[in-house]
């Protein structure tokens, strides 16, 4: 088997494949996406630092100049807003977005959050223990930071419930080929995202709270679609991804029982086994790129307007980074894994997530005297963001 985004096994297991292309094919063309594959760990960090390549071309160039089919007309709307956040713009405009929340970010008014999120955190995971366990991910792992997020950005109770669907939805389409089916889904979760949003904006500027919508509602040099855009980019990636780091990184652990037990025996271990899990088996495997002058990589040209894809999971397990990468470490020190991205676009919620995920696995560790796996979790379809379909518990105060 080779590179196969598209096969459950490879999916179940992409690793083997990801070191053979790191030895001897390091730069590679996959002809079924038209996709460079990059699987090196310095190649990966270089590019994603690199200014020229972008997340989009589209602020240099239309389609037609750039050699690419225009995306078909339906799917305007998701794309209106997608590309109206900071994720899928450059500088200058990246920077001034970036700028507009990024102090709602700083490692110190996420620090100021960390009482809450350990509340939400016991009280998830009390319920959770209570009831003798049940799907850790359902239960503990999503409604944690979909929580945090909706709180920070003062989207009301009884409309959470909307947020996990919507944002699912949405990214259906970051999937690679994603079929007719996924594609209209995707549109439709995003047009009724963005009328949520603009209601909700509408009715924060005629009474402002203490919350993100009304930060940004307020501002009048954010357009309406930028507004949208960066709302919709906060509350989903604000949770997609702590979810699934928190559902395979537990599967991890019980697939290395010996280093469950040594993150049970040795607590401070913690913030090193929260790296190490997001470095082992990330949920992101692969971010893209689109070539905007053309560029070199190990002797291979890929001319402006080809794309590359930026294998982050191969990036991760580089044996030329990594000290025996296939072996989970969980007190492994030196750990430049690349999960969290790199350069302009570096993860905005970093310090977020890591609060979150030291809060949910403590919490676990602490009120959970036993965790057991009922039966054996599968892997989702998706590969670009791969996580467990559920996780089946059993646990003992
Ligand atoms: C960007 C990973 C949690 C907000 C990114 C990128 C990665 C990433 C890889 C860069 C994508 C690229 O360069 O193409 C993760 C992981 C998370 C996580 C693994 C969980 C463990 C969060 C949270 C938030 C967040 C909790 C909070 C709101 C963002 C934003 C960007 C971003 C706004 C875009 C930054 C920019 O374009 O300048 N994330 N993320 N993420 N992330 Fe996260």
């Amino acid at each position: 088997m080779g590179f196969d985004p598209w096969n459950p096994d490879f999916v179940a297991y992409p690793y083997r494949v990801y070191d053979e292309l790191r030895r001897a094919a390091p730069v590679s063309y996959f002809e079924p996406t038209g996709q460079w594959l990059i699987a090196r760990h310095a190649d990966v960090n270089a590019l994603l630092r690199d200014r020229r390549l972008g997340r989009s071309y589209l602020h240099v160039a239309t389609h037609e100049e750039f050699g690419r089919p225009a995306e078909p007309e339906f799917q305007e709307p998701f794309w209106r807003v997608i590309r109206a956040g900071m994720l899928d713009v450059e500088p200058p405009v990246h920077t001034r977005l970036r700028r507009l929340v990024s102090k709602a970010f700083t490692p110190r008014m996420v620090e100021s959050l960390r009482p809450r999120v350990r509340a939400i955190a016991t009280g998830l995971v009390d319920t959770f223990v209570e009831k003798g366990g049940g799907d850790l991910i359902a239960e503990v792992a999503e409604p944690l930071p979909v929580t945090v997020i909706a709180e920070m950005l003062g989207i009301p109770d009884q409309d959470r419930h909307l947020l996990r669907p919507w944002s699912a939805d949405i990214c259906g389409m970051y999937e690679l080929n994603p079929s007719p089916e996924a594609q209209h889904t995707a549109v439709r979760a995003a047009a009724e995202f963005s009328a949520y949003l603009k209601d909700l904006a509408d009715r924060r500027r005629r009474s402002p709270g203490d919350d993100l919508v009304s930060a940004l509602a307020a501002i009048d040099e954010l357009t309406e679609d930028e507004l949208v855009g960066t709302c919709v980019l906060l509350l989903n990636a604000g949770h997609e991804a702590t979810v699934n780091v928190t559902g395979n990184g537990w599967w991890s652990l019980f697939r290395n029982p010996g280093e469950l037990e040594r993150l049970r025996a040795d607590r401070s271990l913690l913030p090193t086994a929260v790296e190490e899990l997001m470095r082992w088996d990330t949920p992101l495997q692969m971010f893209e790129r689109w070539v905007l002058e053309d560029i070199e990589v190990h002797g291979v040209r890929i001319p402006r307007g080809s794309e590359v894809a930026l294998l982050f999971g191969s990036a991760n397990r580089d044996q030329d980074v990594f000290e025996d990468p296939d072996r989970l470490d969980v007190g492994r020190a030196d750990n430049p894994h690349i999960s969290f991205g790199a350069g302009i676009h570096f993860c905005l919620g970093a310090p977020l997530a890591r609060i979150e995920l030291l809060e949910s696995f403590g919490a676990l560790l602490d009120r959970a005297g036993t965790l057991e796996l009922r039966r054996e979790p599968s892997w989702k379809p998706g590969y670009v963001i791969r996580g467990l379909h559920a996780l089946e518990l059993t646990a003992t105060a």
